[in-house]
């Protein structure tokens, strides 16, 4: 392979520091940037009005993807959407219906699960759009129409520019579907494309937080257990910060919708307990700030990750704040994403973990 580690200690950190520049690839592929329109590289063989559901299933870190993306299709296009990982629903026997859409998320379009799945979709008539990372690959292959992420090759087991540009094509997909559904505006669709231009940079100014990332993280190596927290969007974020820090630090760790905390979770905080709160300013941020206050009164240690509104309106008493640019609230997890892919690595780096092949785990789950 002609990719090697540049300056960076890992591949894992070169990859993070990739996505300013590959999600803005990914970017400039589907929207028209000069008319801030989406344009999709190719026409797709169905209308969007004629789809009474999509069903979104993919593994892993590619289904968290599919998981923010669930709350896109239905907010801008007024789709419903399920979504299920792919081990679950190629079993599952799931009632579908023909002519709707299904959609896998791959970063290697090998994996076994993800490609039964599709199979399967695929056998009851519905469309399949892929959207992977490697153009050549069966998934790729087998499904009707394919979405590309341009990534480019990750080598770090642990996904991470697979993951924000898997974002950057579901958020173009849906607002494509919103404008054909007509529940999109011309000038919805100016002024959501004009906030997906601005997320490269954004990415970019979100790495800033690293220091302070890394000073973190040698207090989170002590744990042993960290509990995520996010509503909305931010809750696939919260699983996908959880799932990371697992994989390569071996810390246990869970990622919770902020309002299940009271239906169990919240058991478990004590003082030795860090709780990573996901908290953009958005709509259900107030919500989410009483479930911190529930944390904060059974001291527990909150690390908040907001932005400068969020850290100047959270009437509670954080060991951390970590403050992320200013982001339209629609496309916060492309940056909370950042925050908690750095908190991860830097975690295992402390630890002196084996962050680019965690134990255990391959890049490609090709077998069962
Ligand atoms: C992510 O960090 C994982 N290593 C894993 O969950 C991965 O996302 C999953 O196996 C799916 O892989 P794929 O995207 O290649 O299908």
């Amino acid at each position: 392979l002609l990719v090697d580690k540049a300056n960076y200690r890992h591949f894992m950190a070169k990859e993070i520091y990739e996505q300013p520049e590959v999600v803005g690839q990914t970017l400039a592929r589907y929207v028209d940037m000069a008319a801030k329109r989406i344009a999709l590289p190719l026409e797709l063989p169905f209308d969007f009005n004629d789809i009474t559901r999509i069903l979104i299933t993919a593994c892993g870190t590619a289904s968290y993807a599919g998981h923010v993306a669930k709350y896109w299709f239905e907010r801008l296009a007024r789709i419903p959407v399920e979504i299920d990982v792919a081990s679950e629903l190629r079993y599952r026997e799931a009632p579908l219906r023909k002519g709707d859409l299904a959609i896998v998320i791959s970063q290697s379009g090998e994996t076994a699960d993800a490609l039964a799945a599709l199979r399967y979709a695929k056998a009851q008539g519905l469309h399949t759009i892929s959207v992977v990372n490697v153009p050549t690959s069966t998934i790729a292959r087998e499904s009707e129409t394919v979405l590309p992420t341009l990534a480019g090759p990750e080598i770090g087991v642990a996904s991470t520019k697979a993951f924000t540009c898997q974002l950057m094509v579901m958020a173009a997909l849906a607002i494509a579907a919103g404008k054909q559904r007509r529940e999109l505006s011309d000038i919805d669709e100016l002024k959501l494309v004009g906030e997906l231009i601005e997320v490269p940079r954004l990415i970019a100014e979100a790495l800033a937080i690293e220091p302070q990332i890394e000073k973190l993280a040698r207090d989170i190596a002590k744990s042993r257990a960290v509990l995520y927290f996010g509503r909305g969007t931010s809750f696939p974020v919260a699983l996908e910060g959880a799932l990371k820090l697992k994989e390569v630090s071996y810390i246990h760790a869970e990622g919770y919708a902020a309002g299940e905390l009271k239906h169990g979770p919240i058991a478990l905080i004590d003082e030795s307990m860090p709780v990573v709160v996901i908290a953009p300013y958005d709509r259900v941020f107030e919500k989410t700030v009483s479930n911190m206050q529930e944390v904060a009164a059974r001291a527990g240690n909150i690390i908040l990750m907001t932005d400068a509104t969020g850290a100047s309106k959270a009437t509670v008493d954080a060991l951390v704040t970590i403050v992320l640019p200013d982001v339209a609230a629609t496309f916060t997890p492309m940056i909370y994403a950042i925050a908690v892919q750095l908190l991860a690595y830097h975690t295992a780096v402390v630890m002196g973990a084996d962050v680019d092949q965690p134990r255990n785990l391959a890049k490609s789950v090709t077998v069962e």
